[in-house]
């Protein structure tokens, strides 16, 4: 299976760049950025730092949109730290360049050379989706399938008490894409994965321990107390280090926001999705997205009931195995070892 990752890198979009490096069967062709929870090119360097230290360095990360449509720029610190992967250095030691057509010189280039063949696996704002859908409106049929994450589905917000982060980082590219879809055969709508089954997807420190154990390196053995005080990891394996501390930072994260000391880790679930890791519960809907208004902006509104009377433009995630996801990530990791 061919796949572009289309990222924000972000401490979730690498645990799904890692699930994509280690599955047997997939080709990741290249990885795009989009500016989301940091900058598109803070990301291109932490989706760089990831795939060498999977050992792919030859896979090609290419900056797509460095700004939403229409809004400003917004990127998220408190959420993934100052340069996007917590409290992991790794990124420090990567340098690029990177080319700033993505969706010139890899979207297009791949979807044309190979339709019907390439999963598009997109992580963060919708931006370069977008652009893409404007510069091909036949991506549609091109690519094999459309995996997103993104929104909340009769679910409530983690941005705005009803917008998802990437949804509301930039709604009109959101608004623009699934218009795109609109009436095509249910096997060519986006399957996109809300807050609604991200959040049931939970990583804890003991599944970091299994983990780092499964890897060959040291359980670090992450504490709510103690985490604050610890140096970088130091479990003897560099990918299960840059794991440990970039998930450090999203624990202190979701505990510092009433969720406990954990991670829900959004991105992956999505990645596993797209891999035939995880076999979602889905339901063909209508889906909209809201532009303009102050206290609404990127909510995503799926139509369950069919009140409007529109045709189905993405298949909503509606159910997932969430432990299956977690065991999956385990074994993605060993494999990489
Ligand atoms: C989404 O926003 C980002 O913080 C995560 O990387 C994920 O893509 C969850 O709302
Ligand atoms: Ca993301």
């Amino acid at each position: 299976m061919r796949i572009i990752a289309d990222v924000d890198t972000g401490i979730d979009d690498a645990l799904a760049l890692v699930a994509v490096a280690a599955h047997v069967d997939a080709e990741l062709v290249g990885v795009t950025t989009t500016t989301g929870n940091t900058t598109s090119h803070l990301a291109a360097r932490n989706s760089a730092a990831v795939l060498s230290l999977v050992g792919r360095d030859d896979v090609p990360v290419l900056v797509g949109s460095s700004k939403p449509l229409e809004v400003p720029v917004a990127t998220t610190p408190e959420t993934h730290g100052e340069f996007g992967l917590g409290y992991s250095t790794a990124p420090e030691a990567i340098t690029g360049p990177f080319s700033e057509h993505g969706i010139e010189e890899l979207w297009l280039p791949e979807l044309r050379e190979h339709p019907g063949q390439t999963t598009l696996l997109v992580t963060g704002p919708l931006t370069n989706l977008a652009i893409a859908l404007r510069a091909e409106p036949e991506l549609p049929r091109l690519a094999r399938r459309v995996v997103i994450m993104g929104g909340a589905f009769n679910y409530p917000g983690n941005t705005t008490p009803s917008a998802e982060w990437n949804a509301w980082c930039d709604p009109h590219a959101a608004a623009e894409v699934y218009a795109a879809f609109s009436g095509l055969e249910a096997d060519r709508l986006p399957i996109v994965a809300g807050l609604n089954v991200t959040e049931t997807v939970e990583l804890t420190p003991a599944d970091l321990d299994e983990l780092a154990i499964g890897a060959g390196a040291r359980p670090p053995h992450l504490t709510a107390r103690s985490a604050r005080d610890v140096g970088p990891a130091d479990t003897g394996v560099p990918l299960v280090n840059l794991v440990t501390d970039a998930l450090r930072f999203y624990f202190e994260f979701h505990a510092d926001h009433g969720y406990g000391y954990l991670a829900q880790v959004h991105d992956l679930l999505a990645a596993q999705i797209a891999l035939g890791e995880v076999d979602p519960t889905m339901s063909p809907q209508w889906v909209g997205v809201e532009k303009e208004s102050a206290l609404t902006r990127g909510t995503t509104v799926a139509d369950f009931r069919q009140l409007l009377h529109r045709p189905a433009n993405a298949r909503v995630v509606t159910a997932v195995d969430a432990r299956a996801s977690v065991e999956a990530f385990k074994a993605s990791v060993a494999r990489l070892i």
